[in-house]
């Protein structure tokens, strides 16, 4: 038995306030009759409707994934580009991408059916670190890797401190391998935080999401996270 706010924000329809507010107003139906109380709790066999629509229940199920580069974050692509979730056809639950990687970014994607999950794992106010790999175009010297540490200023706003350290630098091609921590999930960040100091990434790699690591995985294979992995992030997201 669950609780009919935590079934209905993990059913992806609403955070699990809204989902609070939706009930006290009487917008949610459990086995045809109108449920305002808090804390209902409800089985897997009874009927949840919100707002006339019946809710469809999936087990909650949360897995990785080593995206490769040159595929889409998404669940669908009007070009027929490659998806993510083409990845997990032999899944049966409608999975998908906690935030994103762009197109030409690889590394370890968290994907879920659970939208109260996801939702926490995105909240900008939460603090998930990611650690990201960069190879760019230059040398980056300290002085570069300060500023990362006291924050870029990008047009969107400036970027919160971030953990920095160059992994090695190949001064006869210019490039540099550079380790970059952030927590926020600003679009294209890592890419516009080089340019930003004039470095242009040539590749980019996600290496950690948290404590997560994409260990025994290959480009393009998955695994689920085990139960205690799903409650230490959650532990994360609330703190
Ligand atoms: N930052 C980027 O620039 N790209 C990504 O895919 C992720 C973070």
């Amino acid at each position: 038995m669950e609780r009919l706010q935590k079934v209905i924000a993990q059913a992806g329809i609403a955070s699990r306030r809204k989902a609070e507010e939706l009930i006290v107003q009487g917008k949610v139906k459990v086995n045809d009759e109108l449920v305002q109380t808090l804390g209902t709790k409800v089985s897997a066999n009874d009927k949840v409707e919100v707002e006339g629509v019946p809710l469809e229940r999936e087990e909650p199920v949360y897995f990785m994934l080593y995206k490769p580069r040159g595929v889409i974050t998404a669940v669908a692509d009007d070009k027929g580009r490659k998806v993510v979730t083409d990845f997990f056809v032999e899944v049966p639950q409608r999975i998908y991408p906690i935030g994103r990687l762009d197109y030409q970014t690889s590394g370890l994607l968290l994907l879920t059916n659970d939208g109260a999950f996801a939702n926490a794992m995105m909240h900008p106010k939460h603090t998930v670190d990611k650690t990201y790999v960069a190879k760019v175009e230059g040398l980056v010297k300290k002085g570069d890797l300060n500023e990362f540490k006291k924050g870029v200023e990008l047009e969107d706003g400036k970027t919160a401190p971030a953990k920095a350290k160059v992994i090695s630098r190949d001064t006869a091609k210019k490039t540099s391998i550079v380790e970059l921590t952030i927590h926020e999930g600003k679009n294209r960040q890592v890419r516009r935080m080089f340019e930003a100091l004039g470095f242009k990434v040539l590749k980019l790699k996600r290496e950690r999401y948290a404590f997560l690591t994409l260990q025994g995985l290959n480009a393009g294979e998955y695994r689920e996270l085990t139960p205690h992995e799903v409650k230490q992030l959650r532990q994360l997201a609330v703190t």
